[in-house]
């Protein structure tokens, strides 16, 4: 065993109303009341806008409202006022906002190009009359960087055409022929719409009805371009409820080439842009330009209704960038903690490299925040990461070699009382076929996330400790050297 390291600065405080138990330090979440799917996410005038599903009566799901809040770096959140009150057609159920700078829409005014919101209307009355076209995809603008917003007097702008699930359009501008595309998720498929005014749209194609995962309803799509080595691919993100591989619900993609009319996918099987129970929902900001950040809601539909919260429910993942990756097993989807959280970092610190059976990193005194680990191996061997505290719950985060799988153990990490299928071990395959593995773990108070081998593999997984799992220690099977093994711990956002 190493010795022990006196490394763990004071936790930053936070004003008390961020404080309560299971409260993110590096993560945003309502100040109060029920929270799911980012919604809206547009990059305008210096500022990240963050819309999301929103009950403001409640702390489980209910009457959906679209919140707002906004942000210079991705990483620190003003919360600001409820942006979309449900009204006649329905609740605002989720959607994406575009700038639409050529104001093809006619919204703009004195030269001001409006932000258009595309949301779904979901109407209660005719859900519980049975009817089957009670979602209809509806517009607002504003012309206040999104402030205020101004519901289109023509609403439904397409109508349901008789699919009980015909929601969450995801719109973005496709230049080479001039037009708006959504992205819109239809029951068991993907249909494609275009417009040239946002205003009136027609159908261009389906995907997806014999392909993918179909263990549940398809939601919350999102279609963009990103490029590797000199060539644009297109990216198209599926979200799945249930179905994932861990359970419930999860996001699947498949990767591309879209000519404005069809998708057409390189590959056949199914993949996932996070083997975690608990990133959902996820989609891209737009106006980004050729950098694709992501957040999804760090939720699983399984138990979202029930985790211990009390003054709120809900929080988003960390902001992430999707990137290409290439090699023999073709293209995949890889996903970076967004380069801006390094505003949070403090001084990091190195740790022991020998890992000889069990090593305690730290065992005296444990760290209070939210903190950042990465570790390297110098070549293929089992190992696993042991975050715990002295209530004595601990969880896991480790690498399989027999099974060639990472995965991580929250059975012990704190409260999962409250819904039977949360004590689980998650499982996400190994991608990479390196020589070594590097882990880049991030750690809040109620939350973990792994990305390895250079975002190839992601899990995130939500728990609900006693106390923070300050306490680090690392064992494997057998003695071996890593290249790196860092820690640095975070301020808080708040
Ligand atoms: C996904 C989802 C969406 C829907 C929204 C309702 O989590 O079910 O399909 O628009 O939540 O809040």
């Amino acid at each position: 065993m190493l010795g022990l390291l006196p490394l763990f600065g004071s936790a930053q405080q936070s004003p008390s109303q961020n404080k309560e138990k299971y409260r993110p330090e590096i993560h945003f979440t309502p100040e109060s009341k029920w929270m799911n799917d980012p919604n809206g996410m547009v990059y305008y005038k210096g500022k990240y806008h963050l819309f999301y599903q929103y009950y403001p009566d409640g702390t489980i799901w209910g009457p959906m409202h679209w919140a707002h809040a906004t942000s210079k770096d991705l990483v620190h959140w003003d919360r600001l006022p409820v942006a979309l009150y449900p009204d006649s057609l329905g609740l605002i159920f989720s959607g994406s906002a575009v700038v639409d700078s050529l104001n093809t829409s006619g919204f703009g005014k004195d030269g001001k190009s409006p932000l258009v919101a595309i949301f779904t209307h979901h109407n209660m009355k005719g859900e519980q009359a049975k009817r089957i076209d009670f979602q209809n995809q509806s517009i607002a603008y504003s012309l206040d960087e999104g402030n205020t917003w101004t519901k289109y007097s023509g609403n439904p702008v397409l109508k349901n055409p008789g699919i009980v699930d015909f929601r969450d359009p995801k719109v973005s501008w496709f230049p080479e022929q001039k037009k708006w595309i959504m992205t819109l998720a239809t029951k068991d498929r993907i249909t494609f719409y275009s417009s040239l005014n946002l205003k009136e749209w027609r159908k261009e194609s389906e995907f997806g009805e014999a392909l993918g995962a179909h263990g549940g309803v398809w939601e919350c799509p999102d279609l963009f371009p990103l490029s590797l080595n000199g060539k644009q691919y297109y990216v198209l993100l599926i979200s799945i409820n249930p179905g994932a591989p861990n359970g419930g619900s999860g996001t699947q993609y498949f990767i591309g080439s879209f000519d404005g009319n069809k998708f057409t996918p390189l590959q056949k099987e199914t993949r996932w842009i996070d083997y975690g129970t608990d990133n959902y929902a996820g989609v891209t900001w737009s106006n980004t330009g050729s950098r694709k950040l992501f957040i999804g809601w760090m939720n699983n539909w399984i138990y979202a209704n029930q985790v211990p919260t009390e003054a709120w429910r809900g929080a988003t993942t960390l902001p992430r960038e999707l990137k290409l990756y290439s090699d023999k097993n073709g293209i995949s989807l890889r996903t970076e903690p967004a380069k801006e959280l390094a505003l949070l970092e403090k001084t990091t610190v190195n740790l022991p490299k020998h890992v000889t059976g069990s090593v305690k990193i730290l065992n005296k005194t444990p760290l209070t925040g939210p903190y950042k680990l990465q570790l390297q191996t110098d070549r293929m061997s089992s190992f696993a990461l042991t975050l715990s505290n002295n209530a004595l719950n601990k969880l896991i985060v480790g690498y399989d070699k027999a099974s060639d799988r990472f995965y991580i153990d929250r059975r012990a990490a704190g409260d999962n009382a409250f819904n039977k299928e949360f004590a689980k071990v998650h499982y996400a395959p190994r991608i990479s076929k390196s020589k070594t593995i590097n882990l880049t773990v991030y750690v809040d108070v109620a939350s973990v996330e792994l990305f390895a081998d250079d975002g190839l593999s992601v899990m995130t997984d939500v728990f609900f400790p006693e106390q923070p799992l300050g306490l680090i220690s690392i064992n494997s099977p057998a003695a071996f050297k890593l290249k790196e093994f860092k820690y640095t711990p975070l301020k808080s956002i708040w």
